[in-house]
């Protein structure tokens, strides 16, 4: 078997797309748009990446997205006092907090002190609460974009057996509840799985395989079953170029499916970040 390519940039375009009208047509409504506060602490995140992509995609949607830059040396007080300063703008309608933050903060404090209808990042404790009720439109931008992937094979996932390597907060356990959301058979990997001998064999058995280790190319082909979905969510530098978890040639070989690093997860990350501010504007109007 030869892979079809679950392609990131094109899924992106097309999201992208569809959020833009949706916030075309609410600022025809309401004459307003998102306005979106990355908190950055001592970076400059527009030379990241990520900021960078953030940006793009959110200029292309029509949202208002600033970044909030503290000091390196700003204290956990501060900054929790200004995510309240922002907690209280109503012309502000979502906050995320960009990584990494220097020692001595402590991120998961300083997301719980966002307002849960402000979390753009859905990583504030009563948004991940509501994710394992399956009852929040809020959900972590990477497994979002994950499942977008997943979803856009067109398989019906319900049933099948999935496994995910990765048990991170930001990434596999969310992963997690939302294939179980699904109704596939979920099993989670990690290092003690690789400890035990036991990672080949686990992964041979995915009909859906979700890998987020940050190990470049740990799971070797031939591990991927037969016409196996495959969503490398893994990011790493290796001699200059960006790899995944995933050895491609091999898998691609062997599954019916498969996302590519770069052009997978990545590009539709940032647009599941907008997707999620549209949510949080949406609450906002309703309830202001
Ligand atoms: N595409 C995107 O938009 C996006 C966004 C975020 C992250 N990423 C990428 O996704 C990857 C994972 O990110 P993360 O934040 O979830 O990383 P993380 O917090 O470091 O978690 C890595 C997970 O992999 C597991 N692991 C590590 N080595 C293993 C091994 N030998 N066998 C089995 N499991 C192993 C760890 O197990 P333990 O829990 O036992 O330690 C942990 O659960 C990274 O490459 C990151 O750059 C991509």
């Amino acid at each position: 078997m030869s892979a079809q390519i679950l392609d990131g940039k094109v899924l992106a375009q097309k999201l992208q797309v569809e959020l833009k009208a949706e916030v075309d047509m609410s600022r025809a409504r309401t004459g307003k748009v998102p306005r979106f506060m990355n908190i950055t602490i001592g970076q400059d995140p527009s030379a990241g990446s990520y900021g960078k992509s953030q940006k793009r995609a959110a200029e292309f949607i029509g949202i208002d997205y600033q970044f909030s830059n503290l000091s390196a040396h700003v204290s956990q007080k501060e900054l929790i006092d200004h995510i309240h300063f922002l907690n209280d703008d109503v012309n502000v309608h979502g906050i995320m907090i960009h990584k990494p933050v220097p020692d001595g903060i402590d991120f998961q404090q300083a997301v719980n002190a966002i307002t849960p209808k402000k979390d753009i990042e859905g990583m504030n404790i009563a948004n991940l609460g509501r994710l394992m009720l399956g009852k929040t439109n809020i959900i972590p931008a990477t497994p979002a974009a994950a499942m977008a992937l997943l979803v856009s094979s067109g398989v019906d996932i319900s049933g099948k057996d999935a496994v995910v390597v990765g048990r991170s907060e930001i990434v596999g356990k969310p992963i997690m509840l939302l294939l179980l959301e699904k109704n596939a058979t979920v099993t989670v990997c990690h290092s003690g799985t690789s400890k035990a001998g036991r990672l080949a064999d686990q992964v041979k058995k995915a009909e859906v395989l979700v890998v987020a280790m940050g190990k470049p190319g740990f799971i070797k082909g031939e591990w991927v079953r037969d016409g196996a979905i495959v969503i490398d969510v893994g990011i790493n530098a290796v001699d200059g170029k960006i790899v995944g978890d995933v050895e491609f040639d091999g898998a691609a070989a062997r599954a019916s499916f498969i996302t590519p690093v770069p052009g997978g997860v990545g590009p539709v990350t940032a647009v599941m970040l907008m997707k999620n501010g549209i949510e949080t504007f949406k609450i906002q109007l309703q309830h202001p």
